[in-house]
C-alpha cells in the first residue's frame, strides 16, 4: 500500500490557517470590496459577470479566467481546483453539455456551501463538490479530461504534490488550465514577514522557472507561461500544461 506522507507542523499550520482565512471570507456577501473590479481586470466576460446576483458575483477570488481556454466544452469532466465561491464553476458547468461533470474542489468545506448556492440556478453539466486538498486528492486516476485552477496552485504548500496529484488525475492528452502567481526575484520584506502570506496566497508565489520545473518533474508536457501582467507585488500569469 502506498504511504501517504504525513505534513509537516510547518504545512498543517499553514494549511490551518488558509481554511481559516477562507471559512471567514465564505461568510461574506462579496469576498472582495473591490470584487467586479478585480473580475473585471482578471479577464470574466463583463457581460456574464454584470448579470450575476451579487451572492454569486461576490465570490470571485482568482488572478485570471482559465475557462477561456476550455475552447470547444466538450469535455466530459472538468475539475475546478481549489475552486472557491464557484464562479469558474458555474461559468464551465453553463456551457459544457448535460451529460458532464465538474467536480469542484476546495480545502475549505464553508466554500462548498457557496459553491451550491452559485450554481443552483444553472443549466448545463452537473457539478458535485468535494471538500479535498490537492496534494492527496480523493479522486481516481485518469478521471479529467480538463484541471482549471484559478490563483489555487500557490496555495499549495507542497507544489511537487499538488502537481503530481494534477497530472494523476488527468487522463493522457489532459489538459490543465491555470490562472496564477508568479514573482520577480524575492518577496517584498512586509509579505515575507507577515504570517498570514501563505494563507493569503503571495507567502507560496514562487518564480516562474521554479514553478516550471515542477510542472516538468510532474511529467507534464507543452507547458506555457503566458499574459504576464502585474498583480500587487507579483505577477498573474496564464499557464498551461498536457499529460
Ligand atoms: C485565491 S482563492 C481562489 C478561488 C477561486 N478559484 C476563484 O478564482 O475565485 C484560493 C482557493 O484555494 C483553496 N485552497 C487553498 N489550498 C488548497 C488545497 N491545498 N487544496 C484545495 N484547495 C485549496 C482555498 O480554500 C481557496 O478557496
Amino acid at each position: 500500500m502506498t504511504r501517504v506522507p504525513e505534513p509537516t507542523t510547518w504545512e498543517a499550520q499553514a494549511k490551518a490557517l488558509i481554511r481559516r482565512r477562507y471559512a471567514l471570507l465564505a461568510a461574506a456577501d462579496s469576498f472582495h470590496e473591490d470584487a467586479r473590479d478585480k473580475a473585471i481586470a482578471a479577464g470574466v466576460p463583463t457581460a456574464w459577470y454584470d448579470a450575476l446576483p451579487l451572492r454569486i458575483a461576490g465570490v470571485f477570488s482568482g488572478c485570471g479566467w482559465p475557462a477561456d481556454a476550455l475552447g470547444d466544452w466538450n469535455q466530459d469532466i472538468v475539475v475546478d481546483l481549489g475552486c472557491g465561491g464557484g464562479l469558474d464553476t458555474r461559468f464551465v458547468a453553463e456551457r459544457l453539455p448535460a451529460d458532464s461533470v465538474v467536480v469542484a474542489v476546495d480545502l475549505t468545506p464553508e466554500l462548498l456551501a457557496r459553491v451550491r448556492n452559485s450554481v443552483s440556478d444553472i443549466s448545463g453539466a452537473s457539478v458535485r463538490m468535494l471538500a479535498g486538498d490537492m496534494e492527496r486528492l480523493p479522486l481516481p486516476d485518469g478521471i479529467a479530461d480538463v484541471v482549471i485552477a484559478n490563483a489555487s496552485l500557490n496555495l499549495a504548500t507542497d507544489k511537487n504534490a499538488a502537481f503530481a496529484e494534477v497530472a494523476r488525475i488527468l487522463r493522457p492528452g489532459g489538459q490543465l488550465l491555470a490562472a496564477d502567481l508568479v514573482r520577480n526575484g524575492p518577496l517584498p520584506p512586509e509579505i515575507l514577514a507577515d504570517p498570514m502570506a501563505m494563507a493569503s496566497a503571495l507567502g507560496g508565489v514562487v518564480e516562474e522557472p521554479e514553478f516550471y520545473a515542477a510542472l516538468d518533474r510532474a511529467g507534464f508536457t507543452k507547458i506555457a507561461f503566458s499574459g504576464h501582467r502585474p498583480f500587487g507585488p507579483v505577477v498573474a500569469v496564464d499557464i498551461s500544461a498536457r499529460k
